[in-house]
């Protein structure tokens, strides 16, 4: 995949203005047209954007929050999204609504029910994650978009580790926006990623950054935003031909089975306990640490600096209410002895 990104660089910069200049939008839309059946999204709703932290800014700037709105979210929401939804709602005097979601993680009616309960007559936006960040959890985003579409309240699924880790029907989720991320479990080179929006909201989207095309179609506003590297976008049809070339289902189960296996050994050195249901775990898994230990960011942050000088091991850890976990993920070239060695390294360093 970085070779093809490779040689999309190398002829661009053969002729950068013819190929920036005349030949880009034919590129992002053949790009589009591989992409949009991938996810199962038409392409005429799907714009590329460099990550998942731009899309959810751009949906927040664009729904027009006003005074007294509500934005609805949960405590497994992305950091870096609740920031954004905070900033943006404290700008407006907007309120952000964070509806907590106990771990050990309920079932999919006890969570649909509370993300419910707080949706108010003032919310404008709803944020739901599909596999959460801090927690690895795969949230049923489904039954959630319907209750909100019930409700008459736009939703947005914070898909950003989606492609490449699930199956996925974009459209048949039926959400206002979608956001999802080729940079991560798709291998793409970074700065690949996806807004996918209703048809209803595509005329009065903008993106953050205003450029020549603003008074333009949906596709030419997003797809020139200034001067920039359009090929890892430009490389996503390449991570998709490689992934298929290993078999994505195979891949699938392979990356879960072996996040489970991690889980287990790393559990069960710790003596920890599994929070999150299989069925509700994809390629990543959630071990929590013992009590007390690194439930502070820099704690954490020592922890994961402390493991990787030591043992050259590169895995997260988050506090998240209160709490440490570290996060597990399984990637075609993780093989079990990895996890093996974690479970023996994290005894040592916690012992
Ligand atoms: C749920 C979620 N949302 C958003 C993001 C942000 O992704 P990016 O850094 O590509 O913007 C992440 C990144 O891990 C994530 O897990």
């Amino acid at each position: 995949v970085l070779e093809a990104q490779s040689a999309w660089r190398a002829e661009m910069e053969r002729q950068p203005v013819d190929f920036l200049d005349r030949r880009i939008e034919g590129l992002l839309a053949d790009a589009r047209a591989r992409v949009g059946p991938f996810l199962r999204a038409d392409p005429e709703g799907l714009v590329f954007v460099p990550n998942a932290t731009t899309a959810v800014s751009t949906v927040l700037r664009g729904i027009g929050l006003a005074e007294g709105d509500e934005v609805v979210m949960t405590d497994h929401a992305y950091p870096a999204v609740l920031n954004a939804v905070g900033t943006t709602c404290a700008a407006v005097g907007a309120r952000r609504v964070i509806v907590p979601v106990p771990l050990p993680l309920p079932g999919p009616g006890a969570i649909v029910e509370g993300i419910a309960a707080g949706i108010t007559a003032r919310a404008r936006l709803v944020i739901v994650d599909h596999v959460t960040s801090p927690t690895a959890a795969i949230l049923p985003v489904e039954p959630v978009v319907a209750a909100c579409r019930a409700r008459g309240v736009p939703v947005l699924v914070d898909a950003a580790h989606v492609p490449g880790m699930l199956d996925v029907d974009v459209d048949g989720l039926g959400a206002d926006f979608w956001t999802g991320n080729f940079h991560k479990w798709m291998c793409a080179p970074k700065g690949a990623g996806a807004l996918v929006v209703a048809p209803a909201w595509r005329d009065r989207l903008r993106p953050l950054v205003t450029s020549h095309e603003h008074l333009r179609s949906f596709h030419a506003r997003f797809d020139w935003t200034g001067t920039d590297d359009p090929t890892a976008v430009l490389s996503v049809p390449a991570a998709i031909d490689f992934l298929d070339g290993l078999g994505l289902e195979r891949l699938r189960a392979h990356n879960h089975q072996l996040a489970l296996y991690g889980r287990e050994a790393v559990a069960h050195a710790l003596g920890a306990d599994r929070l999150v249901p299989d069925d509700a775990t994809g390629s990543m898994s959630l071990v929590p640490l013992p009590e007390g230990v690194a439930t502070t960011r820099d704690g954490a942050h020592a922890l994961k600096a402390r493991l990787y000088d030591a043992e050259r091991i590169e895995v997260p850890f988050g506090p998240w209410n209160g709490r440490c976990y570290v996060r597990l993920s399984a990637q075609v070239y993780n093989h079990p002895a990895e996890y093996d060695r974690l479970a023996r390294a994290l005894s040592r360093a916690l012992g």
